[in-house]
């Protein structure tokens, strides 16, 4: 992520996720953005402003006049921002800012900024439920702010529900996000990405299935929302999570059901990647009851899955298409066979035989064959192997577009 340039405010106020504060800022600055912060009164109780201005390498605000008497402009800082965090938002702050009122310096640079406002609020449960509150929060909305809402979890007050600040993370992409989306390739594109394994029940406690981790394709719809794309991930079975603003996930378990969700998104995506592994055969009948282990032999019948991919090529309007292919033997001739038969616009092309590549590794080696040429990549990361193949997404469209 690169900010260099790029000039964030941050209002923190009273309540205990700001000190979470300090690792948001360690990733602007760590990304090149400039930061400011100004905080409230009551916020400097809860938050060291040394940490602070040592981490944002600027001193930290939050009267209107400094010791030395000299006078902090809340005009100027305000004026100088690309963007305004407000970030713990209390409900305080919250209905202050609502209304008006600047009885401090944070509220009065609020007052007098003319950026894009972000808000995280963070405050209780019940608070966060109030009526008041969701008037005030709707009103911010209508303001033209953005609110990044508050997540479920362990309150300060012991409590468990709806109420925690939205981790840094989480504030940090969003923010990147909105910054870089003026520019960027994939704005409003709508990508769907397929990714993991497919079980196929047997009975209630076994399955077919594969060591597909789901990395390569989490790795993929990152890359992708970053770039501004709006991103449907529809995963089978993966203990990876990930939370973005600009990807949607969708986890399913079976073949059947990834086909039914992938035509539910596939008419309305610009961009289509199956980096799923998808099992080709499922159990006739799914046992009732777990099956005993009565005979010597026990012996399956299994049908053909439905080939989504294919299906996919068979219904293409104006998407681009991308496969993946898993091969052990006579790796290229069968990519190509599968980049026409499923008519696709590239194939990537994965090999078992290669050291550090294919399922479960942090890193992978492929190939991307198109109609036109093949290229073939060194081993590395998966995400830099998901910028590999989003720059040759990125070049198709550009090309066809
Ligand atoms: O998840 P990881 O641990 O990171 O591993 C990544 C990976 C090895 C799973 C990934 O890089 C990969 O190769 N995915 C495709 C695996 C696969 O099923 O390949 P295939 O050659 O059998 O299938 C060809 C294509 O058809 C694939 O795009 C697949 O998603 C699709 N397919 C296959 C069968 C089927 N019934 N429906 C499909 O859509």
């Amino acid at each position: 992520m690169n900010l260099t340039g790029k000039k964030i405010l941050i209002l923190i106020s009273g309540g205990i996720a700001a000190y979470k504060i300090n690792s948001l800022v360690r990733d602007f600055v760590k990304a090149n953005a400039e930061v400011q912060i100004i905080l409230t009164p009551s916020a400097e109780r809860f938050v060291s402003p040394l940490t602070l201005s040592t981490l944002s390498k600027k001193p930290v605000y939050s009267q209107f006049f400094s010791d030395n008497g000299q006078w902090n402009s809340h005009v100027d800082i305000a004026l100088w921002a690309d963007v305004l965090l407000v970030a713990p938002c209390t409900a305080n702050t919250l209905a202050k800012m609502v209304n008006g009122l600047c009885d401090n310096l944070a509220l009065a640079t609020y007052l007098s900024a003319k950026c894009p406002v972000f808000i995280a609020p963070a405050m209780d449960l019940d608070m966060y439920q109030h009526p008041s509150t969701l008037q005030n929060l709707n009103k911010l909305e209508k303001y033209g702010h953005f609110i990044i809402p508050a997540e479920h979890g362990e309150l300060a007050s012991g409590l468990i529900g709806q109420g925690r600040m939205a981790e840094p993370e989480t504030i940090f992409k969003t923010i990147t996000c909105f910054l870089n989306s003026k520019n960027i390739e994939f704005d409003n594109k709508k990508f769907l990405i397929t990714a993991g394994p497919t079980y196929e029940a047997i009975d209630p406690v076994r399955f077919i299935g594969n060591h597909s981790s789901g990395k390569m394709g989490f790795a993929l719809a990152e890359e992708a929302a970053n770039r501004g794309a709006k991103v449907t991930l529809i995963s089978g079975p993966s203990s990876l999570q990930i939370e973005h603003p600009n990807i949607e996930v969708i986890r399913v378990t079976s073949a059947k059901e990834m086909y039914e969700k992938v035509f539910c998104y596939y008419d309305q995506a610009d961009v289509a990647i199956a980096s799923a592994a998808v099992a080709d055969y499922a159990p006739k009948e799914i046992a009732k009851e777990k099956i005993k282990k009565n005979d010597e032999v026990l012996t399956l019948e299994l049908v053909k899955n439905p080939d989504i991919l294919k299906n996919m090529g068979q219904r293409k309007n104006n998407q681009i298409l991308v496969g993946f292919a898993l091969e052990t033997q006579n790796e290229e001739e069968n990519a190509q066979k599968k980049l026409v038969q499923k008519n696709l616009d590239m194939i990537v092309l994965n090999s078992l035989r290669e050291p550090g590549a294919g399922f479960q590794k942090d890193t992978n080696r492929i190939k991307i064959i198109s109609r036109t040429e093949t290229i073939d990549f060194p081993l590395k990361s998966k995400s830099e192997v998901a910028i590999d193949i989003l720059n040759c997404i990125a070049q198709h469209l550009n090309n066809n577009h």
